[in-house]
């Protein structure tokens, strides 16, 4: 096929500069030069997603404004690295950035980074807020230092739902399923004060592992569930809206140095814009997430009544004095002032 096209009284380069006429030209100048940096994004969620439209948009700022002189490579759905290896990855300098949910920060030696998946812990997201763009979360993110890496800013999913082959509802609901969690103490904590078997698994194999029965539900925002099709295994969603779920992008301290002054100030702040960007979507894209599950008819969605969500609750508080020690006295304290001020 390839042969006919080019032999006619066309040849390759008055070909090119056909095709170059009828496209946008500064596309196929900016496109055909080599990027002097290109910045490896690497994710584990789909791209229709808060992260996922984030990371998009922050690749599209920064070779805008660098007139395409740093390029930003994007691998969503871990196809680069994914929950087991991409803070090690990170810090080896093999990936640029990664944007880990705030559950993941534990297992590298930040235990307090899972205050945030404290259930029921936050109100609303203006409550989540108080903490990711107040002095607490300017705090946590200095604290990355100790492994080498620069916390570079917070941004939200949403809250978290309960999903498995049954409604779950009550606590006796709960009992004895086994359900896929992060990397995280305080979740794992939560899962058994529901009466159920925490089972921690990478977010990538997570479908396929409800799939075949490994484990039995799980817990996610609807962004997530919908997009990783998780709704074709599950056949109940129930709204419980128990947790939070929330991401740092993290970069590595030595990359971070090297870079030019001026790099640095466009990236962090095409970086800060595409933060406040998600923010700004994370509820729609949720809200999408759920209309679209409606019409698609394969899970039956239920609302918790007040009393329901009340037992829940209660039956899951004491996660917090339990695991106060890990997160740290001093970190629960600093929280709980931060989230009494109005
Ligand atoms: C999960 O593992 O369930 C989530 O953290 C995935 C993500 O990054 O949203």
């Amino acid at each position: 096929m390839r042969s006919t096209r080019f032999s006619g009284p066309f040849n390759r380069r008055s070909w090119l500069a056909a095709l170059a006429g009828s496209m946008a030209l500064p596309s196929l100048a900016g496109a055909t030069t080599r990027p002097e940096i290109t910045l490896r994004f690497s994710h584990v969620v789909a791209e229709e997603t808060p992260k996922g439209l984030a990371a998009n948009r922050f690749k599209v700022l920064v070779e805008q404004r660098s007139g395409h002189r740093i390029g930003v490579q994007v691998y969503p759905n871990a196809q680069l690295y994914g929950d087991h290896d991409e803070m090690q990855a990170l810090q080896l300098g093999a990936v640029d950035l990664v944007a880990p949910s705030l559950s993941k920060f534990g297992r590298i030696g930040l235990p307090e980074f899972e205050l945030f998946d404290l259930p029921f812990l936050f109100d609303d997201l203006n409550a989540v807020r108080r903490i990711t763009l107040g002095p607490l979360g300017k705090k946590l993110l200095q604290g990355l230092s100790r492994q080498g890496l620069v916390g570079l800013g917070f941004f939200d999913n949403g809250f978290k739902q309960m999903s498995a082959n049954r409604p779950l509802l009550e606590l006796k609901d709960f009992a004895g399923l086994r359900m896929r969690v992060q990397a995280s103490r305080v979740i794992a904590a939560q899962m058994r004060a529901l009466g159920a078997r925490p089972v921690t698994l990478p977010f990538s194999e997570t479908r396929r592992a409800l799939a075949a029965g490994v484990v039995d539900g799980t817990e996610n925002p609807v962004s997530n569930f919908w997009t990783q099709a998780m709704h074709e295994v599950q056949t109940d969603l129930s709204l419980t809206e128990h947790g939070y779920l929330g991401y740092a992008v993290v970069t590595n301290q030595r990359f971070w140095q090297h870079l030019q002054p001026d790099d640095r100030a466009l990236i962090n702040q095409a970086l800060q814009e595409s933060l406040a960007f998600a923010n700004q979507i994370a509820d729609t894209q949720n809200d999408r997430a759920l209309q679209a599950l409606r019409q698609a008819g394969t899970t039956r969605i239920h609302h918790l009544g007040v009393d329901q969500r009340a037992r829940l609750r209660q039956a899951v508080q004491p996660v917090q004095q339990q695991l106060a020690d890990r997160i740290g006295p001093r970190w629960m304290s600093d929280l709980e002032q931060a989230l009494r001020q109005a």
